[in-house]
């Protein structure tokens, strides 16, 4: 029989559909050299006792304890790594203010590679310990910074994906955060595709470079162009914010006299592997565009309380066969954690379903059948988001990878609430899925490398 290079033994739960959960009651992982799930074997497979003979005994077989499970590692498709610095403050003012008040006066100062630095790496850390494996990132317009961030998650062990911003327009942005002219901002973009694609080479768990116009108001027409001609050249990932709130939705339609989804479409940014932020007030016509080209909606459901003016109805946009994954949009968001994120995609949900004002009647209230369940928004955070990045991560399945979270409900500090050993795995599940802390985080690994662990 094959050898792996290691095998882990325990209960797991992950995603068979948006709304099924599969329990995997004491299983076999077998994984291989390259970090990939190479075998699931069940209890009752023949394999299972010959496979617990040969390993149970040696280094490479990890057996977890009672009261531990495994979930696979969260997919985070939307952080802006240098608004770490500034995260659960200046969350006063509406989008517009917020970016010009405090957002890019912050970014601006990772032309210092040393303050980069230190919140790149305090905030790579802080994603890892809170069980996300693999993040899509905005940096800043800085080329050397941008590179330090993708350097960072390749050496802490994190899938990265990271993004250059750009943003060119002299109209639109402050003369102290801005690429200083189109040509510079395309060029820098390439050459730091190429620097990270070099990178790239010699990092198991993988790195990546994304196309990243911040969004339309902060770009000219041409460097949309040039950043569309990009993404197709090197087959990079491209990501953006789309329709997010009342005023960004609606420059565009004054500037375009079309939606952002459109618009992004005639610049050749919306392809299998983009990933669009927020997408709050997209109509069937965009979403139908997203469906049509693969294009992903990053829901950000924390940011959208605070910045998007409206609750995104995410159960239709499923239901229209877009791709959906989570995003903790880290500042406009507070929480670097997907658990947060996934709590409050389910609470939002909730609040768009039945409505919120009081003073209306109760059947025109809310907006019917906009609920999601914790399934759901677990799959946004796990599946979800690895079909969104088209990469075989965010499942337990043959031939995905060993992205995992090792998940402990007895430690002292954050004990959870079982009471009973035979309490059934679906309610184990979703006291995990509302309850956990980062304590509760007892390992995490990515491709098959142990990348935290308290
Ligand atoms: N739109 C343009 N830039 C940003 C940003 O940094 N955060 C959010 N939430 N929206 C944006
Ligand atoms: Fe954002």
């Amino acid at each position: 029989m094959k050898k792996y290079a290691q095998i882990f033994q325990g209960t797991a739960f992950s995603s068979k559909s948006p709304k099924e959960i599969q329990i995997l009651k004491d299983y076999l992982f077998c994984i291989n050299e390259e970090g990939m799930i190479e075998k699931v074997v069940a209890p009752e497979d023949e394999a299972y006792q010959y496979l617990l003979d040969t390993y149970a005994d040696q280094t490479n077989f990890h057996r977890l304890a009672e009261g531990k499970y495994f979930l696979p590692g969260f997919v985070d498709l939307h952080v802006h790594a240098p608004q770490w610095a500034q995260s659960g403050t200046a969350l006063d003012i509406p989008l517009y203010d917020w970016l010009n008040t405090y957002t890019f006066p912050l970014e601006s100062k990772f032309s210092n590679l040393e303050f980069a630095k230190n919140v790149y790496r305090d905030l790579v850390s802080t994603l890892l310990a809170n069980g996300t494996t693999t993040a899509l990132y905005f940096a800043t317009v800085h080329k050397e910074a941008s590179l330090l961030l993708a350097e960072i998650c390749a050496k802490k062990g994190q899938r990265g994906l990271v993004g250059k911003v750009v943003m060119d327009d002299p109209e639109q942005n402050p003369d102290y955060y801005r690429d200083s002219d189109t040509d510079k901002a395309l060029k820098d973009t390439e050459e730091f595709i190429l620097a990270v694609k070099e990178l790239a080479k010699s990092v198991k768990q993988g790195v990546y470079p994304v196309v990243t116009p911040r969004f339309i108001p902060s770009c000219t027409d041409d460097a949309l162009k040039g950043l569309g001609e990009l993404a197709d050249k090197y087959d990079t990932h491209v990501q953006s914010h789309c329709s997010e709130s009342d005023w960004a939705h609606g420059y565009v339609k004054e500037r375009f006299n079309q939606n952002d989804a459109f618009a992004l479409h005639d610049f050749g940014l919306l392809r299998d592997k983009s990933v669009m932020a927020h997408c709050n007030f997209l109509n069937d016509d965009d979403a139908n565009l997203f469906a049509k080209t693969g294009t992903a909606i990053s829901h950000c459901p924390i940011s959208n309380a605070y910045f998007a003016n409206s609750v995104i109805p995410i159960a239709h946009f499923h239901s229209k066969g877009v791709e959906i994954g989570l995003g903790s949009d880290v500042s406009g968001g507070f929480s670097p954690s997907l658990f947060d994120n996934v709590r409050q995609a389910v609470m939002s949900s909730r609040m768009l379903e039945d409505g919120v004002n009081p003073n209306l009647h109760a059947e025109v209230r809310g907006l019917p059948s906009s609920r999601i369940t914790i399934n759901e928004a677990f799959y946004l955070a796990t599946a979800g988001g690895g079909a969104s990045l088209s990469l075989p991560i965010g499942k337990l399945e043959e031939n995905f990878v060993w992205d995992v979270q090792v998940i402990d409900t007895k430690i002292a500090s954050a004990k959870l609430p079982i009471y009973n050993e035979e309490e059934d795995l679906i309610d184990i599940f979703q006291k995990i899925m509302y309850l956990v802390r980062p304590e509760n985080i007892r390992e995490v690994w990515v491709q098959g490398e142990l990348v935290h662990s308290r």
